[in-house]
């Protein structure tokens, strides 16, 4: 199960456009597993590749990342007490 508290939004990366799907992936990045995407899906975020889990993810080149959730506030999402 993942907790989700993990995630992170992707601040840099190239994009690389797929006229298939008209989905704009993160070039840069391992891609997202049916179950990162049902994790993120779950907590409403968005699944076109700006927000990814971090435990997840493998940076395959230059990236910079932002923590979406505090380290001071995962005890209190994941209702660990330590
Ligand atoms: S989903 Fe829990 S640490 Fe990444």
């Amino acid at each position: 199960m993942l907790c989700g508290t993990c995630r992170v939004a992707i601040q840099r990366s190239d994009k690389l456009l797929d006229t298939a799907s008209g989905m704009a992936p993160f070039r840069g990045l391992s891609p997202m597993s049916d179950m990162e995407r049902a994790r993120l899906s779950a907590l409403e975020q968005p699944l076109d590749g700006s927000v990814r889990l971090a435990c997840q993810l493998r940076a395959l080149g230059d990236i910079s990342i932002e923590a979406l959730v505090p380290l001071s506030s995962r005890s209190i999402e994941t209702g660990r007490t330590n």
